[in-house]
């Protein structure tokens, strides 16, 4: 199995590039935004809750995240690999996710971050929140969303540099360049 982590903060392009990952290396998406935003469209009680803390750019609690992954990875554990995006977002969903996928004597093989200057993240969401719908593209959620990806999400980065399996990456340029460089990671790692 290849178990990716596309990491980043809000805005970076995790999504984007997901998309690209799945077309070429045929892995399953997990993104655990996308789940929580069809929970809330379902109006279903997880969806309530999470929109609660969604709406206001904060992170929806550890256990609920991880049993709603834990549910997600073992139904499907027949795939090729994990492109995991929006997650981990804290360090006990880092250590709850190697803790899951041990179950399977597997582990996550690389954390693709994607590094953007902040200006340039702003921009690209106040974009999308023109056209996305999303209750949490506006100002004052994406500040918000930032201020958290820094305080509870960028410590991460350590956890899996001292694991040696970060790989920082240039998050500017177009789509495609930068899927350019990702692919060369990958590449390497499955040679
Ligand atoms: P989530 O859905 O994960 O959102 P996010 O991390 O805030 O990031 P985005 O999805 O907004 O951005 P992205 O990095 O995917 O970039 P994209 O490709 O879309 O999480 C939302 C909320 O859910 C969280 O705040 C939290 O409340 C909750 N949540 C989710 N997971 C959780 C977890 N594990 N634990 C707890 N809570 C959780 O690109 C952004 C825009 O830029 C697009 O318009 C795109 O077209 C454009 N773009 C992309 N690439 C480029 C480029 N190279 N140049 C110019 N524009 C570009
Ligand atoms: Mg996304």
């Amino acid at each position: 199995m290849l178990n990716i982590v596309i990491f980043g903060a809000p805005g970076s392009g995790k999504g984007t590039q997901s998309e690209k990952l799945v077309a070429k290396y045929g892995l399953q998406h997990v993104s655990t935004g996308e789940i929580l935003r069809d929970e809330i469209e379902a109006n279903t009680e997880l969806g309530k809750l999470a929109d609660s803390y969604m709406s206001k750019g904060e992170l929806v609690p550890d256990c609920i995240v991880i049993d709603m992954l834990d549910c997600r990875t073992e139904k499907k554990r027949h795939v090729k690999g994990f492109i995991f995006d929006g997650f981990p977002r804290t360090v006990p969903q880092g250590e709850a996710l190697s803790k899951m996928l041990s179950k399977h004597e597997e582990d996550v093989n690389a954390v693709i971050s994607l590094e953007v200057a902040d200006e340039e993240l702003i921009d690209r969401l106040l974009k999308r929140g023109q056209i996305s719908g999303r209750s949490d593209d506006n100002r004052e959620t994406i500040e918000a969303r930032l201020k958290v990806y820094y305080r509870q999400t960028s410590p991460l980065k350590e956890f899996y540099k001292e694991r040696g399996i970060l790989k920082e990456i240039d998050g500017i340029g177009t789509v495609d360049e930068i899927f350019r460089t990702i692919e060369n990671e990958i590449d390497q790692l499955i040679k």
